[in-house]
């Protein structure tokens, strides 16, 4: 059962294990890419239902450029794909599309269908979903601190809050919590600011058998944890 009053504010999903799921079924490893995607689209339904206003999803790191090529222009073909076919959707649910990321360097007519997506759903009501594509925690830090030195802000006024607002996710909470798949038990790189005290799950699902099942029973998890923040337990 969900506790209506304990929806995380924001999930960040590190959606791993499609190459893997795909390898152990003899299939090309962009068949579980493929089935990955339709994962993304449920988890996105469910986040939806139950209430969950940020959702942010890694689909792609900057690291993930030094991928075979072939496998990254595969990976480019079905994020177009994605594109297209969702923005009715994102329209239809009152979705507000963003990315974060280096997103210049992704070929020109997927910046276009991000540019349309997010200009078009701008002025949603409903959920923000982020999509992190050629996105990496140290690369968007260290674009932050570019742009406060270039911003004549002097060091005195600089706080964790203004801080904040030079990050690609200026206008997110942080995540309440982070999920990831496959069982890797690292953050490559994602959203390292934001989680300093985000609650972290872990599953060995791979992304692409990441059922709507699995996800509530994520969220369930992240309601029994008890988050400090360094203060002492409420309990004692
Ligand atoms: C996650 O699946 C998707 C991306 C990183 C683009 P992987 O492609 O990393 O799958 P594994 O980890 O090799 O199984
Ligand atoms: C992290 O997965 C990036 C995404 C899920 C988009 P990777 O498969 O690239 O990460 P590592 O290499 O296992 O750390
Ligand atoms: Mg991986």
């Amino acid at each position: 059962m969900l506790l209506t009053d304990r929806i995380p504010r924001h999930v960040g999903i590190i959606m791993d294990g499609n190459g893997r799921w795909a390898e152990l079924r003899g299939l090309p490893r962009i068949e579980g890419h493929r089935r990955g995607a339709e994962r993304s689209r449920e988890v996105v339904e469910v986040a939806m239902e139950i209430g969950i206003k940020n959702l942010t999803l890694y689909a792609f790191s900057i690291e993930n450029w030094q991928r075979p090529p072939s496998e990254v222009t595969t990976l480019m073909r079905l994020l177009e794909l994605y594109l297209k076919k969702e923005l009715r959707e994102f329209m239809k649910r009152g979705i507000v599309f963003k990315t974060i990321g280096e997103t210049y360097m992704l070929p020109e007519n997927i910046q276009l269908l991000i540019k349309e997506a997010e200009e078009k759903t701008a002025l949603n009501k409903g959920m923000t979903l982020t999509a992190a594509l050629s996105y990496g925690g140290r690369n968007e830090i260290l674009r932050a601190v570019k742009k406060v030195l270039h911003s004549g802000i002097r060091p005195e006024e600089l706080t964790e809050d203004l801080f904040n607002s030079f990050l690609d996710t200026a206008n997110l909470p942080g995540p309440d919590l982070i999920i990831r798949t496959s069982g890797e038990m690292r953050i490559s790189n994602f959203l390292l600011w934001q989680s300093a005290y985000s609650e972290l799950y872990f599953t060995d699902t791979l992304w692409p058998d990441f059922t709507r099942d699995e996800f509530l029973f994520a969220i369930q998890d992240y309601q029994q944890r008890e988050r400090r923040f360094g203060n002492i337990s409420v309990r004692s």
